[in-house]
């Protein structure tokens, strides 16, 4: 039997996004610390892609699809993994979109569009999963994927990304005070810059500012994210919620 606090074997993990970028990196270091991991992603082949290289290297892994800017796709999906696995243990909104504009040509519905992912998207999932954990009375943990933006890595033309990174990190903290009674505890994460099909594919005019600089420690991978989630995800972390946990390679220091 493996003791360790940091094992998750046995556990249900649901990681948003899991089919590209950080969410696949997050998936990896889940499903290596034993968990069964269910990757959620508008591109189902991507996820069951994902999922079957994980079964490959042996780790347990299933896929689903999951639209997060439509609710209904996000009450099935959600029904459809209680069903096949029960209450995940934890949960990872991680998945987000970062397509840019300037303020002053930024329309309300590229506006909207980034929202009803970031940010609307992760209330809808964490409402979902939030019922089925507290249901299942076994506590549990909520990961949420911000950004380095909360910690000065700004960059012109993601007005609307930054918003719903803002609002995303401001719904942990409600989030945390309504499922502490439930022993869920709620933590975010904000990563630093990740080269990422997400980031190099995003559409939108060039940056420019302080988000620009180079951390002094490098570029972070996304397994260096996975990491920090695996912690907060692991039964180690118990007596960690609210809280929000920068992993930028040194940006503050730039
Ligand atoms: N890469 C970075 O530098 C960086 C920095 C800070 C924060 N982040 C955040 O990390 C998260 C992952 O980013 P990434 O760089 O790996 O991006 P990515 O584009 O490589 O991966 C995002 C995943 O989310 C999925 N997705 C997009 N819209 C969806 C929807 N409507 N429903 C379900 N899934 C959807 C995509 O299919 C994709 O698999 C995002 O929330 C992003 O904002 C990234």
């Amino acid at each position: 039997m493996n003791i360790s606090p940091f094992s998750l074997s046995g556990k249900l993990a649901l990681v948003t996004g899991g089919a590209s970028g950080i969410g696949a990196g997050i998936a990896e270091m889940l499903a290596e610390a034993g968990a069964l991991v269910v990757i959620a992603d508008i591109d189902a082949d991507g996820a069951r892609a994902r999922a079957d290289a994980l079964a490959v290297a042996g780790l347990a892994a299933d896929a689903i699809r999951m639209d997060l800017s439509e609710e209904g796709s996000v009450v099935a999906a959600c029904r459809e993994v209680v069903a096949r696995h029960g209450a995940p243990w934890a949960l990872v909104n991680n998945a987000g979109v970062q397509d840019r504009q300037y303020l002053l040509e930024e329309t309300a519905n590229a506006w909207d569009r980034v929202q009803a992912v970031n940010a609307r998207g992760a209330f809808l999932v964490t409402r979902e999963i939030g019922r089925a954990m507290a249901a299942a009375g076994a506590g549990g943990r909520i990961v949420n994927i911000a950004s380095g933006v909360l910690a000065g890595m700004l960059a012109t033309g993601t007005a609307a990304y930054v918003a719903s990174k803002g609002a995303l990190a401001a719904f942990s903290s409600i989030t945390a005070l309504e499922l502490v009674e439930h022993g869920i505890t709620v933590n975010t994460v904000l990563p630093g810059a990740v080269p990422t099909p997400g980031t190099i594919g995003a559409k939108g005019p060039p940056t420019a500012g302080p988000g620009t600089r180079r951390a002094p420690l490098g570029m972070c991978e996304p397994r260096d994210i996975g990491a920090a989630v695996l912690f907060l995800a692991s039964p180690a972390a118990r007596f960690v919620t609210n809280q929000t946990l920068a992993v930028d390679a040194g940006f503050s220091l730039s």
